[in-house]
């Protein structure tokens, strides 16, 4: 079971399929735009659902880690890569409908936005903040910065999601629930790091098992 289960993470057809997954929500707008039912507000509904894509695919590539040591399936990192740059993918098309529709290329204009509306400012960050992690997201990279370095530059993905959330939130004007659910994933995600962290730490120094192995390979 283990060994079929291992099998199947190692595969390239798991990757190609999880890939047309992460892809399958820019099918849907397509789809929903061929019905010609992007509701009354398009440019909204895109924005929106973009927005919701980029902080579920950056929460999905925080899980990565607690997954694989949870389940015990180191594999599981093969797809951290690919989930994160779905993130700095969907960010992209959420500040293009931004950037376009809403605000017609005009970048003096955004930059008041940016610079006078905080949760463009917070959002702005976010996005800010995933571009070297996009760029330094592969195997050259990470031989260049050395893992220590490159791990550490990579932790830039929790200020990001965190940036995305407290963009959530104040952008909210009533409901809060969805925001707050996505800050209690996050919490949680960086709540079992720290653990994990400290737990890790404290055998070491007992002599219990080595220093934490740093783990950036995909392979
Ligand atoms: C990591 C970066 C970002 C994340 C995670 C993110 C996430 C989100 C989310 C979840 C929403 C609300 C979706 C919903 O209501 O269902 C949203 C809305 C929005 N975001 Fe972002 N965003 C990011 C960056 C940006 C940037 C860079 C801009 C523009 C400079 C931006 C502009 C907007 C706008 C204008 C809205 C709609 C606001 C409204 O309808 O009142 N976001 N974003």
């Amino acid at each position: 079971m283990r060994d079929s289960l291992r099998q199947l993470l190692l595969s390239r057809w798991t990757k190609l399929v999880l890939f047309l997954l992460c892809l399958s929500p820019v099918g849907y707008v397509f789809w929903r735009a061929h019905q010609s039912n992007l509701t009354a507000n398009p440019v909204e509904f895109v924005q929106h659902f973009t927005g919701d894509w980029t902080l579920r695919f950056l929460l999905i590539t925080l899980s990565v880690t607690p997954l694989r040591k949870l389940l015990n399936l180191p594999d599981l990192i093969r797809f951290r890569r690919m989930c994160g740059l779905f993130a700095f993918f969907y960010v992209c098309l959420h500040l293009l409908t931004y950037l376009w529709p809403d605000q017609n290329f005009d970048f003096a204009g955004m930059w008041k936005d940016v610079s006078k509306r905080p949760f463009i400012t917070v959002g702005f960050l976010g996005f800010i903040l995933l571009i070297p992690l996009a760029l330094t997201s592969t195997k050259g990279w990470i031989r260049r910065l050395g893992g220590k370095r490159w791990q550490a530059l990579h932790r830039l993905i929790y200020l990001s999601a965190a940036a995305g959330v407290i963009h959530y939130i104040w952008l909210v004007k009533a409901d809060l629930r969805s925001p707050l659910r996505y800050a209690f994933v996050l919490l949680v995600l960086l709540g079992y790091r720290i653990v994990a962290s400290i737990t890790s730490r404290t055998r070491a120094a007992a002599g219990v098992i080595p220093a934490t192995k740093i783990e950036v390979s995909e392979s």
